[in-house]
């Protein structure tokens, strides 16, 4: 690439281009091409002629010496368990999620246990006033009212600033709201967002501060727009959940120091944040045992997780008919209804489906095809599934095209779970070693009958 000449860069995917068109090539999307400068590290490393360097010398592996850093805990169990053990000092956390999820209580939260705890900490805020956290610490108690804030969006001030604090970890909130003087794009571009994260991290590195970057999530659901951060990062943290409701969800789709499937539960409520420490008995609990319900056990990372699985399904004109899904996905529902219909005897042709998985928590694991399969054919005959005693039905399994039931992984985990409420037995798929507990179905249309039976449907047909 010639010196100084010009890219365009993809607002949306972070695709390059060395022309601009209308069209991205990498996303499709149209006219999200925009113009960038050659990058500050290319002009800097591309100036002078110096000498070539000796050629460096591997090593191996076990000659590396890996310091053994002691980890931050935020003082927030959930947080620090999704982070495999709490913040690595010198790391880069992204943490997304969409406005009014919780981000900036959560950080605020974390920087002010970590204050108390005698840590350096530092609180950049870019979106709002030093005036409007401090509003929303008072909400939070003394620990959070100790961090320092700075209010501020140029990003070579932010970086001076940790380079003249050096605090243990440092949360810069937004990521978005960053402007680097020396690009002439508009904050929240490609161009800045990247700049600024690699300034950033450049700096937390050196100075060994935890840096926890906040970032918006665009429509389509990636963290901080462009996908560009994503790789740039040590570990992205999704923050979800609906907005209305107080549950939220805290989840890795990245991380280089731990494992990305561990979820965190928490509730919004009036003092901040609180974690669900047993969110099973809270699903539980709230789980209706009405027609349509049913209690899928899921696995969440290493822990099992106890939620409830709710469908509705309403005759309609319109064609083709809805098919809703919240918390699974969409094409597993249409697979799911199409074995219902060939080999479960459900159909649901004309009818409208809702699918829902209740308190805001996603599954994305095939065990949880059983429950949708079950909550859908009890919605479809207007039968409930819990027993005579109003408990509700647990289950899991994957359904497979030509409607068996399918092995899935922590068979014993999840059937353990729910004993610990007392649902019992649940319905699973056929296993070499059944644990205590486990109802076991070769097929989809076995375990809809046995369903069917304890909730009393078979035999009111019998009658
Ligand atoms: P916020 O952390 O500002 O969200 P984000 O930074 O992701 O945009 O908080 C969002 C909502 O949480 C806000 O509508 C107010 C509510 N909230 C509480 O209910 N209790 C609290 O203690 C705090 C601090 C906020
Ligand atoms: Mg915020």
């Amino acid at each position: 690439m010639a010196k100084g000449r010009s890219r365009y860069v993809c607002r949306d995917c972070g695709h390059e281009a060395l022309a601009w068109s209308g069209q991205c090539a990498g996303c499709s999307e149209w006219n999200t091409l925009e113009e960038v400068a050659a990058p500050l590290s290319a002009k800097a490393s591309g100036g002078g002629r110096r000498r070539a360097p000796a050629p460096p010398r591997a090593i191996p592996l076990r000659d590396v010496v890996s310091p053994r850093e002691e980890r931050l805990g935020t003082g927030i169990g959930e947080l620090d368990r999704v982070l495999g053990g709490g913040l690595v000092p010198g790391s880069l956390v992204l943490l997304g999620g969409s406005p009014g999820i919780g981000k900036s209580t959560i950080t605020a939260m974390a920087l002010g246990n970590l204050a108390e705890a005698g840590r350096q900490v530092l609180y950049v805020t870019g979106e709002e006033s030093a005036a409007q956290v401090r509003m929303r610490a008072e909400r939070l108690g003394p620990g959070a009212l100790a961090v320092p804030a700075l209010a501020e969006t140029d990003l070579a001030t932010v970086v001076a600033a940790i380079e003249a604090e050096r605090p243990d970890a440092c949360v810069v909130d937004s990521v978005q709201t960053l402007h680097s003087a020396e690009l002439s794009s508009a904050p929240g571009s490609v161009a800045q967002v990247r700049e600024a994260a690699n300034a950033l991290m450049e700096v937390a590195k050196r100075n060994g501060t935890a840096l926890i970057l906040v970032g918006h999530v665009t429509k389509e659901g990636a963290v901080a727009g462009p996908r560009v951060l994503e790789h740039l990062v040590d570990c992205v943290l999704l923050f979800e959940g609906e907005r209305e409701r107080s549950y939220r969800t805290l989840r890795a789709l990245k991380n280089r120091f731990g494992a990305t499937s561990e979820l965190g539960v928490f509730e919004m409520r009036s003092g901040g944040l609180v974690e669900v420490e047993d969110p099973s008995a809270r699903f539980v609990g709230e789980a209706t045992a009405a027609a349509g319900s049913v209690v899928l056990c899921a696995m969440e990372g290493t822990r099992p997780l106890l939620v409830e699985v709710q469908a509705l399904v309403a005759p309609t004109e319109v064609v083709p008919p809805r098919r809703v899904a919240n918390g699974i996905d969409r094409n597993r529902l249409a697979m799911i209804l199409a074995v219902l219909a060939r080999h479960g005897g459900v159909q649901v042709g004309g009818a409208d489906v809702f699918v829902n998985v209740a308190g805001g928590v996603r599954v994305d694991e095939p065990g949880a095809d059983l429950a949708i399969a079950l909550a859908v054919a009890s919605a479809q005959r207007g039968e409930p599934l819990s027993d005579g005693d109003g408990k509700p039905l647990a289950c899991f399994g994957e359904v497979g095209l030509t409607g068996e039931l399918r092995y899935v992984a922590h068979a014993e985990r999840r059937v353990g779970e729910a004993l610990k409420f007392g649902l019992s037995p649940v319905l699973g798929p056929r296993l070499r070693e059944a644990p205590r507990g486990l109802e076991m179905s070769a097929t989809l249309r076995k375990a809809l009958g046995s369903a069917r039976r304890r909730g009393g449907g078979a035999l009111r047909e019998a009658a």
